[in-house]
């Protein structure tokens, strides 16, 4: 049974079912959405685009604080693990969902598994890193996307037999959607030329939450975008807090700038894979522009995916306006890292996935 929730879980899903889908001859596999995204552009063109069955099993949870979030997706998931009785739940990421289901799922004495395991970024403010902490010390199967990940696990006293190192699922899908992105008409549609514009994310509560950051946010925007024009996806939590605020007009009034709805998987990849530059606080991203050569400036203290920034494109900028403003002339330059892809990010992973849990769960000879 695999779960997915938000966003980046349909994107870390939709490979690892195709792959699983080949081995019917073993495996039945049921998805459950829990609903933590439900708007159309959240959720359903995710599922067009990654060509992704639809769920088995619908939450229906919807946005809530985090402790009546993760309580309405246990109950709900209580009840499916108990009528289901699955024999191992697959859960990806760090959303709450994916924490939610896996203290159902452990409780019930069913076995976990967690992809994209080990990811740290010490910084425990962050809800992703509580759920990822969570996840992980109740797995037991813990596939991981890149070095770090072995190493914190271990450190954490998980033993090494439950670790498998398997590359990074998200990359699958990249790798997947670089053969169907020719479809796409973004650029047209936004009347935009390869590599003379950047794009940008932006969603983290500690970048989105408050005024005074939304406030630096909004510098950070108005310098780069004296530079190179720019492109803003914007997600539904930060539309909201832009509003609340009142800073929609004053974004929208930067001449430089253009802010639009959130894109559908296959367009957004083809805007990121043909800009010049990425600005964003998502962790995905930073995979994505690592492994499509993209440079990326990352607005955050830390990263839990360090492998991007020691191998990859990605520099951790903060929100330091001169850094930034530097970074931005050295790349229009062509006077940045060009990095190299972090080991096994080669689009195997799920199938790297799929094998370990045949050979383990259904291969296993009777002792
Ligand atoms: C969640 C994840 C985050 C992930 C991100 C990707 C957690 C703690 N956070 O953050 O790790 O990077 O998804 O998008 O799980 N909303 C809508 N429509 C939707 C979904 C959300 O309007 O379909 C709005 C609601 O106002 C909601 C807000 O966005 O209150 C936040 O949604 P939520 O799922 O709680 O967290 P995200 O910020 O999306």
């Amino acid at each position: 049974m695999f779960v997915a929730g938000a966003r980046p879980n349909f994107v870390k899903i939709a490979p690892l079912l195709r792959e699983f889908a080949k081995h019917r001859d073993v495996f039945k596999t049921s998805l459950v959405h829990t609903g933590q995204h439900y708007d159309f552009e959240m959720s359903g063109v995710f599922f067009q685009g990654l060509q992704i069955p639809a769920p088995n099993i619908h939450l229906n949870v919807g946005s809530h604080s985090h402790a009546v979030q993760t309580a309405r997706i246990m109950i709900a998931f209580e009840k499916v693990v108990t009528a289901e009785k699955p024999d191992l739940v697959v859960v990806v990421g760090d959303v709450n969902s994916t924490m939610a289901c896996a203290l159902v799922v452990t409780k019930l004495g069913v076995k976990l598994a967690h992809v994209e395991a080990g990811l740290r970024s010490f910084d425990r403010t962050m809800p992703e890193e509580i759920n990822r902490v969570v996840t992980d010390s109740l797995s037991d199967y813990l596939f991981v996307s890149e070095e770090s990940g072995l190493k914190n696990l271990r450190r954490e006293g998980v033993s090494s037999d439950k670790v498998h190192f398997v590359g990074n699922v998200m990359i699958d899908s990249l790798i997947w959607a670089g053969k169907h992105v020719g479809k796409s008409k973004v650029l047209d549609d936004l009347n935009l030329t390869e590599k003379e514009y950047g794009v940008v994310t932006l969603h983290r509560p500690a970048n989105v939450d408050s005024d005074r950051s939304l406030l630096e946010i909004y510098d950070i925007l108005r310098i780069v975008s004296e530079k190179i024009e720019l492109i803003y996806p914007v997600h539904p939590r930060t539309r909201t807090m832009l509003k609340k605020h009142g800073l929609i007009k004053k974004l929208t009034d930067l001449t430089n700038l253009r802010l639009t709805e959130p894109l559908g998987y296959l367009d957004f990849v083809k805007l990121m894979k043909e800009s010049r530059l990425v600005l964003t606080d998502s962790g995905g991203i930073q995979e994505e522009t690592t492994a499509l050569g993209v440079p990326c400036l990352t607005i955050r203290e830390n990263t839990e995916r360090p492998a991007t920034v020691k191998h990859g494109t990605n520099t951790l900028v903060g929100k330091d306006k001169q850094k930034i403003a530097r970074c931005v002339t050295n790349i229009l330059r062509e006077n940045f890292k060009q990095g190299k892809v972090p080991a096994l990010w080669d689009g195997t992973a799920s199938q790297r996935i799929a094998g370990i849990i045949r050979d383990q769960i259904v291969d296993r000879p009777v002792a």
